[in-house]
């Protein structure tokens, strides 16, 4: 959990630009800063939780987002986290049901907070069908880092959907019709948070 959230925000720091290109036709060109500012606070928070169990770890790291960043993107992505947390709260590891409760919960989240659903054009779209592909890889029976390909990639498949979308949520659904044609920011920062997910798992196999 801690490589995860220090990777996401070297990732996102990478990404910042694109992100914020992203957020300039449809939004207010800000949500890589938004995020790079939240992910670099989780970053300053860590140390002193490094030795608490994962759902602490993920409690302090949506408070850091929710207190630094201004905008949607921070009580969304902070009350993911801190959701997240409470399904995983007391536990030092994490099975593959796990995993899947842990992310449904920060999904919920979202959807409670932003009171949104699928095809609003948000970061829902990627987050909700890469959660249902690895609850359905895991019932499968698929190992663990194929379960995460499977659900990196129902996430990049979502991001990629949201381009076609009309706007019904956030800045973008200012522009009607015009949001159609560009891809949501929000589902983007998901897919890149899911994706360094698995590289993580994926080059810390012990872990
Ligand atoms: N009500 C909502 N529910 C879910 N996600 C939302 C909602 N409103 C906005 N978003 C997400 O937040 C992203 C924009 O984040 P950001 O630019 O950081 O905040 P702001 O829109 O306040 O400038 C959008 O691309 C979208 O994915
Ligand atoms: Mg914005």
């Amino acid at each position: 959990m801690l490589k995860w959230l220090e990777a996401t925000a070297a990732v996102i720091e990478e990404n910042r630009q694109y992100l914020t290109d992203l957020d300039s036709p449809i939004g207010d060109a800000d949500h890589g800063i938004n995020m790079d500012r939240g992910f670099k606070k989780i970053v300053s928070k860590l140390p002193g939780v490094e030795e608490k169990d994962i759902g602490a770890i993920l409690k302090t790291s949506g408070m850091a987002l929710i207190t630094s960043v201004g905008g949607a993107a921070g009580p969304l992505y902070g009350t993911f986290l801190m959701d997240a947390g409470k399904a995983v709260a007391g536990k030092m590891e994490l099975s593959d049901d796990d995993l899947v409760a842990l992310l449904d919960a920060g999904l919920k989240g979202v959807v409670r907070i932003g009171k949104t659903n699928l095809e609003d054009k948000t970061m829902v779209d990627a987050l909700h069908p890469a959660v249902e592909a690895l609850r359905k890889a895991c019932a499968d029976g698929k190992d663990t880092i194929e379960a995460l390909h499977l659900m990196t990639d129902a996430a990049h498949q979502g991001m990629k959907a949201t381009i076609p979308m009309l706007a019904r949520k956030g800045r973008a659904s200012y522009l009607g019709e015009r949001s159609i044609g560009h891809q949501d920011p929000g589902a983007t920062s998901s897919y890149l948070l899911l994706k360094t997910l698995m590289e993580t798992v994926e080059s810390n196999p012990s872990a």
